[in-house]
């Protein structure tokens, strides 16, 4: 599985069991010091208004925007994930990504956040398209839709996964959004971050990302 090598053998299942819940709670709190800079970089592409987060695992990045002062909603398809996202103390919906997201929330979105979520960059062109179309119907017009795209390099069987330029590409061809941004982003092993050096890890996760990123963020813009 992408970003979490030993959960390849069981695939999707696994995040509707406790111990995804513990894998994600351990991986959130690994990247807790990487993403509060991160995010700092990405909020500037955000529009005004709320933030819709899927496939988010525990939440920790909506917990962060939430604690800057933004309106985030988190959800994921599993529910232990959704009440591990509550136990955070942040807005947690239960959202399938890939069926109707405006019905499932009752409501339409600023922006829209998207780090690994599995419809989105498993090889299966049918579902990210499905996934792409649900997300534009859920934004409002000139909403925004921001992509973290992990390589899958170091995953088993990495042709199980769009690579990242290939999603952005799906995205263009779906007709729904334009891209306004892409960088790439993060050259330094996660777990390397304290923080008093995590000012100068961001540094080279952003300045070095040209060499060798392990993902590429990209924002696509609604256009109808
Ligand atoms: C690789 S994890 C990424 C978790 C989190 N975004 C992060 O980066 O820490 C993939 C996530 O996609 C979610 N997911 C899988 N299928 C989904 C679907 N149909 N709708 C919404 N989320 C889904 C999983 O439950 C899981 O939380």
């Amino acid at each position: 599985m992408i970003g979490c090598r030993h959960m390849t053998q069981t695939a999707e299942p696994h995040y509707f069991t406790e111990r995804a819940v513990q894998d994600w709670t351990r991986i959130a709190t690994r990247h807790r010091i990487r993403d509060e800079y991160f995010l700092r970089a990405v909020e500037r592409y955000l529009r005004p208004g709320p933030i819709l987060e899927i496939g988010a695992a525990t939440g920790h990045l909506s917990e962060i925007l939430q604690h800057r002062g933004f309106d985030v909603t988190a959800s994921d398809v599993s529910p232990r994930f959704v009440a591990a996202i509550q136990s955070r103390g942040v807005r947690a919906q239960l959202v399938d990504a890939t069926a109707n997201i405006r019905a499932q929330t009752g409501r339409f979105f600023a922006n829209v956040l998207a780090q690994g979520v599995i419809p989105l960059v498993r090889r299966d062109p049918a579902t990210a398209n499905a996934t792409l179309a649900a997300i534009h119907a859920a934004l409002e017009p000139q909403g925004r839709l921001i992509c973290i795209s992990p390589h899958a390099w170091r995953d088993p069987d990495p042709q199980s996964y769009f690579r990242p330029r290939e999603q952005i590409e799906i995205a263009r061809a779906s007709r729904l959004y334009r891209i306004i941004k892409v960088f790439p982003h993060q050259v330094v092993p996660t777990a390397l971050y304290r923080s008093w050096n995590a000012g100068i890890l961001n540094f080279l996760d952003f300045h070095a990302a040209r060499i060798a990123a392990v993902r590429l963020v990209w924002v696509a813009e609604k256009i109808r």
